[in-house]
């Protein structure tokens, strides 16, 4: 940290209260929050984490209607189960509150106050859907109908899925109410927006400060900048709408404020109600004061809202009073976590349901895994293989492994009490080093928000200690030179706590059963992230019971979960087709393949085999036809870099014409994927 700060304040993406998060959720944006919190407290700062749940918007009524129930009875449900997953998976939130608490919808609406007060927002008088037979207008989401660029009769309101073109409900074809199915009538509504375009240069200036002071992640400045080169435009913060935070304006009864708007203030919100537990004001410590470090964690979809919406409204806040909320100083926001190759996706049964998986796996097993797959640059995969691979391999092969041996050798040998530091050898001499070394490594690293990288170091460290123990030999010194042999061990106890330290913000369980092991639970003993490479257990110390930390995890097990989630990531059989006959470079070199995006993408009407796609190789655009219906669906395609045959005679598939061919590769099993790049690179570069 450049400079140094007095408090550290920590966020998380508040979840909708709609759902059940999933694996995706924690590696974006929960895990890497805890990791930090977890480090920042052993490094004994002033710190807290706030969270909560998102209770209002649209998608919660919705769901409400389709269960025939309230929406308040959605976000109680949703409330209870999110919150005690996260208390099973170890987040260590000082508070998760939740955005229908009258506390919050106060904080919401004061703001709302303050920045109309200010003149700030603009009142629009636009036309919008009315459902007669509801009484109500209709949020974008209620209205489904005809999309007017590809003919996809279910479009929804705010945007076709099939082509993916944005859309206002008014420019659907034949629409329809979701509530009553009736068709709507155009009404007149007013609304009134924020007008972000008023701070565009602010908020850029803002970015490019705190990126120079903090480092910000290349992904979130990439996503900042394109928001900015597209130009800020006025955003709508009320909506008609029964369910949420009441708009404080006469004439306005029947208008809520937009979720955005209400949702990231909850972060505010959760800080002083953990303040109103404790009967103090300490919420403003934190946010009011700029000697604070506030650190949005969130995944990239809310990107916009936190490093460009919700500063705006501070700034405007800000400007208009004498209470100086602090913005975010870094928003380190991961990419998506697909799983086994595909996203995650609940209406297929493609994933984990995380409340299940641990309870029949540790939650820092998978902390663990999820830790060295994080998303922190592009997208990543979670791989049940993988998860197993990391727990039987590391956690129980390396660091549970170190600790039995160390733990059973002191009990067998040494009744169980810390033995002695005699002379130190230049062995001992340098693994020392090593142990006081590496908190400020690992800590860098976390510092810098390069949690991967961090565990990785961590793990090492417990790969050197096991080296240190093998190549000490205590088995055979113990005999030989018995005060070599208590050196050894005592250099091992040591660095047992030392790896408690250490991996406390990935395994905060595990870290606590060591300290059993090592009978430190009494606060006696520094456990500071600073002292963590000090050699604090005093001879004679009495140690606990050794205990297995880590049972391996069987191929059989693994292999039920692949099993029940269908055949997608078994082994597919090899190719068996013969090679074809030689050719010479040049033969190769006339084949012109380009890098493509899709643009778009559907099906070829009375065709079960047929994709038509838009791609763009650069120079232009055109429409390919593609076999390839069984194995992906059109919304799979859109956005996906593909290699084209660019040069291909063009060609007529039941009428539609096709200008060039994807790659794809196919095996003998009939499983078919198209060839895509590793990285992203321009639409048009040359194959070659
Ligand atoms: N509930 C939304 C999401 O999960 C937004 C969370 S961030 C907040 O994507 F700041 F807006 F709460
Ligand atoms: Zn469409």
């Amino acid at each position: 940290m450049d400079k140094s700060y007095k408090r550290i304040l920590i966020t998380a993406a508040l979840p909708y209260a709609n759902g059940k998060i999933h694996l995706g959720h924690l590696a974006g944006a929960y895990l890497p929050a805890d990791i930090y919190a977890r480090y920042q407290r052993s490094k004994r700062r002033d710190v807290i984490f706030m969270c909560g749940s998102d209770e209002h918007g649209v998608p919660i009524t919705i769901t409400a209607e389709n269960e025939k129930t309230t929406p308040q009875a959605i976000v109680d449900r949703y409330h209870a189960m999110n919150k005690a997953v996260f208390e099973k998976f170890g987040m260590s939130f000082d508070n998760y509150s939740r955005t229908s608490l009258p506390l919050h919808h106060q904080t919401a609406q004061e703001f709302f106050v303050k920045l109309h007060a200010a003149g700030i927002l603009k009142e629009k008088v636009e036309k919008q859907l009315y459902d007669e037979k509801a009484g109500m207008f209709l949020p974008d989401r209620y209205v489904e109908g005809t999309c007017p660029s590809c003919s996809n009769l279910e479009a929804r309101g705010d945007q076709c899925e099939k082509c993916g073109t944005f859309l206002n409900p008014l420019d659907l074809l034949n629409p329809k109410s979701k509530i009553t199915g009736e068709t709507p009538v155009v009404r007149e509504t007013s609304h009134w927006y924020f007008p972000l375009g008023d701070y565009q240069k602010r908020l850029e200036e803002y970015i490019a400060n705190r990126n120079e002071q903090e480092g910000w992640k290349e992904n979130v400045l990439n996503y900042c900048r394109s928001w900015f080169n597209e130009g800020l435009q006025d955003r709508a913060v009320t909506r008609d709408l029964q369910w949420g935070v009441r708009v404080p304006l006469k004439g306005y009864e029947d208008k809520v404020l937009y979720v955005w708007f209400d949702a990231v203030l909850g972060y505010i919100s959760s800080t002083k109600e953990w303040a109103q537990k404790q009967s103090n004001e300490k919420w403003k410590n934190y946010w009011l004061d700029d000697n604070t470090k506030y650190v949005a964690f969130i995944g990239k979809d809310n990107v916009v809202f936190h490093c460009i919406v919700f500063p705006a409204m501070l700034m405007a806040w800000n400007d208009n009073s004498n209470e100086k909320y602090v913005l975010p100083g870094n928003v380190p926001a991961n990419e998506f976590l697909n799983f086994e190759g595909q996203k995650f996706s609940k209406s297929r049964g493609w994933g984990i349901d995380v409340d299940e998986f641990l309870e029949k796996y540790s939650p820092d097993s998978l902390r663990y895994a999820l830790a060295l797959n994080l998303p922190e640059l592009r997208d990543s995969d979670f791989y049940w293989k993988d998860f197993q691979a990391r727990h039987n391999n590391e956690l129980a092969d390396i660091l549970g492994n170190y600790v039995n041996r160390v733990i059973t050798f002191v009990h067998k040998n040494f009744n169980g009490k810390v033995p002695k530091l005699h002379q130190l050898s230049d062995l001992d001499n340098i693994f020392i080093n090593e142990l006081k070394q590496k908190s400020g490594i690992i800590g860098g690293l976390i510092e810098r928000y390069k949690f991967r990288e961090a565990v990785l170091e961590t793990m090492n460290l417990a790969r050197s200690a096991n080296k240190y123990f093998n190549d000490s030999e205590p088995w055979k010194t113990h005999k030989q030179n018995p005060e070599q042999c208590t050196t050894t061990l005592n250099i091992c106890l040591q660095a047992v706590r030392s790896l408690a330290v250490l991996f406390e913000p990935v395994l905060p369980f595990t870290t606590q059963r060591i300290k059993k092991i090592l009978n430190i639970d009494n606060d006696k003993i520094d456990f500071s992230w600073d002292g963590a490479g000090n050699l604090e257990l005093k001879e004679g110390h009495m140690l606990g019971n050794p205990e297995i930390l880590f049972s391996k995890i069987e191929d059989e097990v693994i292999q039920k979960e692949l099993d029940n989630l269908g055949a997608v990531s078994k082994p597919t059989a090899l190719p068996v087709e013969e090679l074809k006959p030689l050719i010479s470079i040049d033969d190769f070199k006339k084949v012109d393949l380009r890098v493509a995006t899709v643009l778009s993408c559907e099906k070829v009407a009375k065709s079960d085999k047929l994709l038509k796609l838009q791609v763009s190789i650069g120079l232009e655009q055109r429409q390919l036809v593609a076999g390839i219906a069984q194995h992906y669906k059109p919304e799979d395609l859109v956005g996906k870099k593909i290699i084209v045959v660019a040069n291909l005679q063009p060609a007529k598939l039941m009428g539609n014409e096709s200008k060039g061919m994807l790659l794809a590769a196919s095996d003998t099993s009939g499983k078919l994927v198209f060839v895509t790049t590793s990285e992203d690179i321009a639409d048009g570069a040359i194959v070659k």
